[in-house]
């Protein structure tokens, strides 16, 4: 096999001060190869920001990572500040959950966009103003020109996540983390920016990490799903796969719980029990306490392992799937 674009392997993170110390993320390992597209999904609170933060090293206070992270062969917990400043300018870029809090308001969208192509390129300000232009056009704003000259708070939520994607496909990355990059925008208008973002994306040749709590809008977009629960992965899977024969009783939870496309905008999917943080997981099943087939061995530590051509995190997945398809049902559904 060759060499994955990036690599996480058995990364695991901590925040807090000495007495608190809290467990973030629990030994994530995900794979990625370029121009490849990996969706992880999972509800509020289950470490999808914090995964795609860890990778980048854009930690809050006090976090301390463990594991492997390598890009291109690289590892980048090992890399200085100034090299990791240089592929987050040209090899990996992210767009943020929350674009105010990572735009300036007192700099226009023009400077915000021209910036780094002037510093980090050497690329003179016309010609960045010229691509800053057509990025803005690329991913469907309006008056592009216009937009160039005005502040963050002229443009609504959704223009503003449209200007944070044209930023970071100008740097041409060969890795976009993408971390839900259309909330602020209604459905229909998701898929399209999505389908937009696909299509720059397979131009340049750039993989992503699609990071959404939708799991249609990931199977939509991306070849490969990661379903994260209490900070570490439960299953992943070709993404036709997960979607119509899940493996992991959460993954299955999920789309059980998944609202028609017609409902969707209204009522955002909803598993029984309330989920539950990486640090009050007990030593077995993080799912085993909303789980319908929870039984005494769940108890016990599950390992992600193989199953077929996904992995999951559950000990009675193949009981579970058999007893799926004697009732004739598609595996846990
Ligand atoms: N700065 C922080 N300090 C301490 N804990 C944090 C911090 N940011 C997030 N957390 C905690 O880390 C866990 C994972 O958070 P993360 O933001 O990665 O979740 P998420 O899956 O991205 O959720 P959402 O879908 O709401 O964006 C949560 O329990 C959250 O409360
Ligand atoms: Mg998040």
């Amino acid at each position: 096999m060759s060499e994955p674009l990036l690599e996480v392997r058995d990364l695991s993170m901590t925040i807090g001060g000495r007495r608190r110390r809290r467990t973030i993320l629990r030994d994530v390992s995900l794979r990625l190869d370029a121009g490849r597209t990996l969706g992880l999904v999972g509800e509020s609170g289950s470490g999808k920001s914090m995964t795609a933060r860890s990778i980048l090293r854009l930690l809050p206070a006090g976090a301390r990572t463990e594991g492997t992270v390598r890009f291109d062969g690289a590892s980048l917990p090992d890399l200085s500040p100034a090299q990791l400043r240089r592929v987050r300018a040209h090899e990996i870029a992210m767009v943020f959950q929350d674009p105010r809090a990572h735009v300036n308001p007192v700099r226009t969208i023009g400077d915000f966009l021209t910036e780094a192509l002037v510093l980090n390129d050497g690329v003179a300000a016309a010609e960045a103003r010229d691509r800053a232009r057509a990025g803005l056009a690329d991913v469907g704003l309006s008056e592009p020109d216009r937009r160039l000259d005005q502040h963050p708070h002229e443009l609504s939520g959704g223009m503003l996540q449209r200007v944070m994607i044209a930023a970071a496909l100008l740097a041409r990355p060969r890795l976009l983390l993408a971390d839900e990059p259309t909330t602020a925008l209604d459905v229909t208008t998701q898929s399209e920016v999505m389908a937009i973002v696909d299509e720059l994306r397979r131009e340049l040749g750039t993989a992503m990490l699609f990071i959404t709590h939708d799991l249609e809008l990931a199977a939509a977009v991306c070849d490969e799903l990661a379903v994260m629960y209490a900070g570490e992965i439960v299953e992943r899977a070709p993404a036709a796969q997960l979607v119509s024969s899940p493996r992991h009783p959460y993954t299955a939870a999920l789309l059980a719980a998944r609202p028609s496309v017609e409902r969707r905008r209204a009522r955002m999917a909803t598993v029984g029990g309330r989920p539950i943080a990486a640090y009050e997981a007990g030593s077995g099943c993080s799912f085993a306490p909303r789980c319908p087939h929870a039984e005494e061995r769940c108890r016990t530590a599950q390992a992600l392992r193989p199953l077929g051509t996904a992995e999951v995190r559950c000990c009675r997945a193949e009981e579970l799937e058999t007893a799926a398809a004697e009732r004739g049902e598609e595996a846990v559904r």
